[in-house]
């Protein structure tokens, strides 16, 4: 393909590649768009820097991308600013493309390199803060740990304010037909990117505002990420205030009710709470049987929205299996600054609630008084308590 596809902006070009065939990334996390693995070119009058590679798959079509950009010219540094072998598969292959490249990275990153290629050789270890000169860019290295990974930095070009951020402000989906912002349909990536921070880096909200206090200023034009598109001009305010908010919790006052349900009872108490907290004027109200809507939508939604309402027939004497498998996901991401109200059905012997209530009080997110159990079918006093569980959320989001 031609040079002037690839170029960002004064020797920077995206040599990324497009995965339409993975079903699952982490083997976890549903792809319906696909996913983007970026890598980045800097060629300069005396240096040229690759900032990471991409998943070993698309090695060659890689190669030929650089290729097609510096044809024989060697490439000097390798910066590796995030080691998850979908940035970091190629790693191996490409340094015995380049034997005498010099790999960048901090002391974390140095020891997974030989840890899982086995890679050794030429290196720097940077530390906050180190700078290298490719004669017209200067590269500042800040790390980020965490972020997601220990080892994980970012990389910023003074010349032209480009961060190359690792997974940071990353989202799932390909790049279809060019990289930046302003020249592709952007529609799914709002959406894929808080599903993709829900999923991958929701834990870490301390360190993504760790992250966010040393590159927030350092007047970014261009937000090279990852995954997804390179995003500029109010894109990239936009996309680090939505980083910034997810990583505080902060969500709108919307309710995410999700239920598992075998053979209907949870599901009708689920309509009820929806249709009270809809006649108190909450909006959006949003309604996921867990049986049938993968959890990444589910988490996504629980970092846009403030208000959860959790529904759980008794299974076997524990919490419904897949009610049980979001719980252990909310706990691993320490949600906070949410209201949570639960509510259960059991048909000869009463556990879920309970199970559920202990698990709420070891969050960080405040359970809403009234819990509602039901044995069997629902009747016209459970019909009531479920009513009065949705006028307390409401009365909580509206208040807060
Ligand atoms: Fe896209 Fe944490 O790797």
């Amino acid at each position: 393909m031609k040079q002037e596809y690839f170029s960002i902006q004064d020797g920077i070009y995206y040599v990324g590649v497009n995965d339409r065939k993975k079903p699952l990334f982490e083997n976890m996390w549903p792809l319906p768009y696909g996913v983007s693995y970026n890598s980045y070119l800097i060629v300069d009058d005396d240096k040229v820097a690759l900032i990471d590679t991409v998943d070993v798959a698309f090695f060659e079509q890689f190669m030929k991308k650089i290729h097609s950009i510096i044809g024989d010219r060697k490439i000097d540094y390798l910066i590796i600013n995030h080691m998850e072998p979908d940035h970091s598969g190629s790693l191996k292959l490409f340094h015995e493309f380049y034997p005498d490249i010099t790999i960048v990275g901090n002391r974390l990153t140095l020891g997974m390199i030989k840890g899982y290629y086995g890679v050794t050789g030429n290196n720097i270890q940077v530390t906050d803060g180190y700078t290298i000169d490719l004669g017209h860019h200067n590269l500042h290295f800040y790390l980020t740990p965490m972020v997601h990974w220990p080892e994980t930095m970012m990389t910023f070009d003074e010349q032209t304010g480009a961060l190359f951020s690792g997974d940071a402000f990353g989202a799932f989906g390909t790049l279809n037909g060019g990289f930046i912002d302003t020249k592709i349909d952007t529609s799914y990536f709002n959406d894929e990117m808080t599903r993709y921070y829900a999923c991958i880096v929701g834990k870490y909200g301390t360190p993504v505002q760790n992250a966010l206090k040393k590159v927030k200023d350092l007047g970014i034009k261009y937000i090279c990420s990852t995954h997804g598109p390179v995003w500029t001009g109010s894109n990239v305010t936009e996309v680090i205030g939505n980083y910034d908010r997810m990583s505080r919790y902060d969500t709108g006052n919307g309710v995410v009710i999700v239920y598992g349900s075998m053979y209907g009872h949870t599901e009708e108490m689920a309509e009820v709470i929806a249709a009270e907290l809809a006649a108190k004027g909450i909006s959006p109200v949003k309604i996921y049987d867990i049986s049938h809507t993968h959890v990444s939508y589910i988490l996504r939604d629980v970092f846009n929205y403030k208000g959860l309402i959790i529904g759980s027939p008794t299974y076997s004497g524990q919490i419904y299996p897949g009610i049980e498998a979001l719980l252990s996901k909310l706990s691993i991401r320490e949600i906070k600054n949410h209201y949570v109200g639960l509510f259960s059905s059991y048909t000869w012997a009463s556990a879920a609630l309970r199970r559920m209530i202990a698990w709420a009080k070891e969050t960080n997110m405040e359970l809403i008084d009234g819990s509602v159990e039901m044995k069997q079918a629902m009747d016209e006093s459970e019909e009531e308590k479920a009513i009065q569980l949705a006028d307390r959320m409401a009365e909580k989001l509206l208040n807060s």
